[in-house]
């Protein structure tokens, strides 16, 4: 599966332990940014946004100091289900239920290893279509 991946500044640090740590075995595309200077986190929210899209990736992870920013931003794309998850079971029902495609995190509200086992868990849950089929649907019209 190809997953992209970026962050802001406040991200930085978490974007590149989780490439190294949990996501090995995954195709990553990293739109950075890979410097410590400060960005503006909207910039990088659209980038990987329209990566998942188009098509290019088919799962997106963003973050930022609160995982907030990120979503909203990155929710303003057609198409986009972005969700900050701050704990496992929200990242499973995330997914099982909301079909998302951008698991956004806050590096100054979740420690790393919360964060890995977010992330874990987020990749590796299916959406259950059924009913939540027709409320996905929903939000896109
Ligand atoms: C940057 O200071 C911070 O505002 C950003 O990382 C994020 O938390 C925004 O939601």
């Amino acid at each position: 599966m190809k997953v992209v991946i970026g962050c802001d500044h406040a991200g930085l640090a978490m974007k590149d332990a989780l490439i190294d740590r949990v996501l090995t075995d995954y195709e990553i595309i990293d739109l950075g940014t890979d410097s410590p200077t400060p960005v503006d986190y909207p910039d990088i929210a659209r980038k990987v946004a329209d990566a998942v899209v188009t098509g290019r990736a088919e799962q997106g992870i963003l973050i930022c100091g609160t995982g907030i920013g990120m979503a909203m931003a990155a929710g303003k794309v057609s198409g986009i289900r972005a969700a900050t998850c701050t704990d496992p079971y929200s990242a499973e029902l995330s997914r099982s239920h909301n079909n998302a495609n951008i698991l956004c995190l806050g590096a100054r509200i979740v420690g790393l290893g919360l964060a890995e086992k977010i992330v874990a868990t987020w990749l590796s849950t299916p959406f259950a279509r059924g009913r939540h089929t027709r409320r996905i649907e929903k939000i896109e019209q």
